[in-house]
């Protein structure tokens, strides 16, 4: 068989989309409906060197929701709780309010970020999440949900485990004291802080059951297990920098 599939797009809860599209949207622009999650699996876990290609779909499961969640959607700011100035960013369909697919200047949602939100005293988005949020706008800003988004051999702190953190810790435990005085803003501070509560860091991005809900991390929705195990990877080998 010669014939390998790039990535696989399915078509997931096509019946909802009367109910769901009754509301306003600003994205009118593309011609999916609304509840389409794309499921993507990029060729990401090719070993290096094999000349096959890595896809460059942003996925919005892993790379964008979990920004949006960390940085914007945390509770008294973004939530549905809070609600703040009526902007939830914390589900695709609350994201899509504030993004025009294809029209990065036309996305309220991307170009407020780091001008007034989020707000100077909270931890900032860096320039590479916003480059994401800006391709994954460019590439139609779609529901894309993908698995197979890790090489799990890669656990180094700054092959891995640094951009997981900041992505989906970041926006709490980003910027000193971080939530609960827990900083994950480099290495050293996280290092220290994990090998010093391994059990307790371990449990909470596992989702441990007997775990209180709110100490589950990060709260918005576990994170993909090949993270997590590049995660449990650099604490089992002594947190490889
Ligand atoms: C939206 C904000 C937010 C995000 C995002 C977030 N945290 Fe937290 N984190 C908190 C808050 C608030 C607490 C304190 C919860 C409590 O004590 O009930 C906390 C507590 C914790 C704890 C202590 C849990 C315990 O049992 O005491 C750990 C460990 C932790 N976070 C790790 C992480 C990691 C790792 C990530 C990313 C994968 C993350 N957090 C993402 C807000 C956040």
């Amino acid at each position: 068989m010669r014939f390998t599939p790039r990535y696989i797009v399915v078509f997931i809860f096509p019946t909802l989309n009367f109910i769901s599209c009754k509301h306003d949207i600003i994205n009118v622009s593309s011609n999916y409906p609304k509840d389409t999650v794309f499921v993507v699996t990029p060729p990401v876990n090719t070993p290096p060197g094999t000349g096959t290609t890595v896809s460059d779909t942003v996925c919005f499961n892993t790379e964008i929701l979990p920004l949006y969640v960390s940085y914007c959607g945390s509770a008294g700011c973004h939530d549905v709780a809070s609600h703040r100035e009526g902007v939830i960013t914390t589900s695709y369909a609350y994201i899509m309010q504030g993004i025009r697919a294809n029209n990065v200047s036309k996305s309220e949602y991307y170009t407020i970020i780091g001008d007034d939100m989020p707000p100077r005293s909270s931890p900032q988005m860096t320039a590479a999440h916003l480059a994401s949020i800006k391709k994954w706008i460019e590439q139609g800003a779609l529901n894309t949900n993908c698995t197979n988004v890790c090489d799990t051999t890669v656990f180094t702190y700054t092959g891995a485990i640094q951009t997981i953190l900041s992505t989906n810790c970041g926006g709490c435990h980003g910027s000193k004291p971080g939530s609960a005085n827990i900083y994950l803003g480099d290495y050293a501070s996280t290092k220290a802080y994990v090998s010093a509560n391994k059990s307790i860091f371990i449990n909470s991005i596992n989702y441990l059951p007997s775990l209180a809900v709110s100490k589950r991390m990060p709260p918005a929705g576990k994170m993909v297990d090949c993270k997590i195990l590049q995660i449990q990877k650099w604490i089992d080998n002594g947190y490889p920098q």
